[in-house]
């Protein structure tokens, strides 16, 4: 941390010794909207974001731990980044995020080309960090807070589109999961005001804007307690946003199937711009494995929570999350896994082999003995099925109509373009007159891996 007294000198030489930051973001939405709060952050210190890495004076690196190879990769990118700084040494790299905040001595002992830590509460801080760079010293904060939710903050937003848009309602996580590294490296949980969601929701329609995801690791148990003695829960949070405009898409990530309520589920059949898609991570299907991995619920359980939210939204699609070969994984317990993506019928899966995350409850107490080669062929066994099981819905959808928010002309063809439904599936079809932020009703007539295809109907 710095001392007062050094600020005000490092500072002065900061702002002489240019002033362009170039920042890459690795993991997950949390972390992309991060930067873009770090950008408001800086630009207001008189910091200007640059697109080409070589002009830049600073360069950011946003990262990731949530398994080890997502580490491995920054851990590589450091070290092209000394080579660049061998060259202009003038340059400042600073490491911020969940890497900054696990790894903090290790970074300042081993990585020579860091100048600069900031974990994930400490942003507000960076422009004093990069200040006493400036002195040719390196600086770190990775203080963590149990209020920051940088709720007064308008992020500058990075996307490309113009159309799609991360709002962070929460942050930290306090569910110790125990495979997650994220109640360490994030923090606990803090909700974030309400009325400065929904007027950031509320500029960014104004700007154009037509679909907010709300962001949070666990959504569901969003909670403000306002000065009235009024509670304002996720339910009430997603409708208060939704209401912003009948235009305006809200999304949001990720829910906890322990806290998926009825309430919710309610909410979101009652306005139809909230869209119909809830990513639910299952994790696993077996229950010796959901208890060792201290989920707090059960196969059963989460089924039940599938059957609500096919009662209250029969057209609402389900994505998950699930982990291959943690600590004491039997094939019986592997193919639990697969019968419940078959039970559930997956849109789609982010899939992972287990990694063993220093300082969690499973590192600590439990043995990764799933042999890798074991863990690969699992986990093989679970993509499978799921490009099986995304194949057969999307065929389910040909000759059916779906509005398409309009998000971008497509990459492959400009006579081409790309956008959503409500559920979530990626449409492209026939350019037309029509442009990103339009919606459309498209007929669905074939469909590839990924992607719908389809055609424009009146
Ligand atoms: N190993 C593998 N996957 C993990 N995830 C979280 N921690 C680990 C880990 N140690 C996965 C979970 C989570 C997603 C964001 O990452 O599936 O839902
Ligand atoms: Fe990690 Fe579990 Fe929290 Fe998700 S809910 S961030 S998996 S501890």
């Amino acid at each position: 941390m710095i001392e007062p007294g050094q600020l005000q000198v490092s500072h002065q030489y900061t702002k002489a010794s240019g002033n362009k930051i170039y920042i890459e973001t690795y993991g997950c939405q949390m972390n992309f909207n991060d930067s873009e709060v770090v950008v408001a952050i800086m630009q207001k210190e008189g910091f200007a974001v640059t697109k080409d890495i070589t002009e830049a004076d600073l360069i950011l690196v946003n990262t990731c731990s949530i398994r080890d190879n997502a580490e491995q990769r920054v851990l590589g990118r450091l070290r092209e980044l000394r080579a660049i700084k061998r060259k202009k040494p003038a340059l400042k790299v600073g490491v911020i995020g969940c890497m900054a905040e696990r790894m903090k001595e290790q970074l300042l002992e081993k990585e020579k080309a860091v100048d600069l830590i900031a974990g994930p509460d400490a942003y507000r801080d960076l422009p004093v960090l990069v200040a006493k760079t400036g002195t040719g010293m390196r600086a770190a904060n990775v203080i963590l807070s149990h209020e920051e939710t940088y709720a007064d903050i308008n992020p500058v937003r990075l996307d490309e589109n113009h159309v799609t848009a991360f709002i962070s309602i929460m942050r930290g996580c306090e569910n110790f999961c125990a495979y997650c590294v994220v109640p360490y490296t994030r923090g606990g949980e803090r909700s974030r005001d309400p009325e400065t969601i929904v007027n950031e929701a509320r500029n960014l329609f104004d700007a154009g804007y037509r679909e907010v995801t709300l962001l949070g690791q666990n959504v569901n148990s969003y909670l403000w307690k306002s000065s009235t003695g009024a509670n304002i829960t996720f339910p009430k949070l997603i409708e208060l946003v939704a209401l912003v405009d009948p235009k305006l898409r809200v999304r949001f990530a990720t829910s906890h199937p322990k806290d998926l309520s009825d309430d919710l589920l309610r909410t979101m059949a009652r306005y139809k711009n909230i869209c119909r898609n809830i990513h639910l991570p299952a994790q696993s299907g077996s229950n010796n494995i959901l208890q060792a991995m201290k989920r707090g619920y059960t196969r059963e359980w989460y089924l039940q929570r599938i059957a609500a939210i096919k009662h209250y939204m029969p057209e609402c699609t389900i994505s998950t999350d699930l982990i291959a070969g943690f600590c004491g994984e039997t094939e019986q317990d592997h193919q639990q896994t697969l019968s419940l993506m078959r039970e559930v019928g997956y849109d789609s899966a982010f899939m992972f082999k287990y990694s063993q995350r220093p300082g969690t409850y499973a590192a600590d107490n439990l043995t990764d003995d799933v042999p890798e080669d074991v863990k690969s062929r699992r986990l093989t066994e679970i993509i499978d099925l799921q490009n099986t099981l995304s194949a057969e819905n999307k065929k389910k959808d040909i000759g059916k109509t779906f509005e398409v928010l309009v998000e971008a002309v497509s990459k492959k063809s400009k006579n081409e373009l790309y956008g959503r439904t409500s559920q979530n599936s990626v449409v492209v079809f026939p350019k037309m007159n029509f442009n990103p932020g339009d919606y459309v009703m498209v007929e669905i007539t074939g469909c590839t891996q990924a992607t719908l295809k389809g055609k424009v109907v009146e």
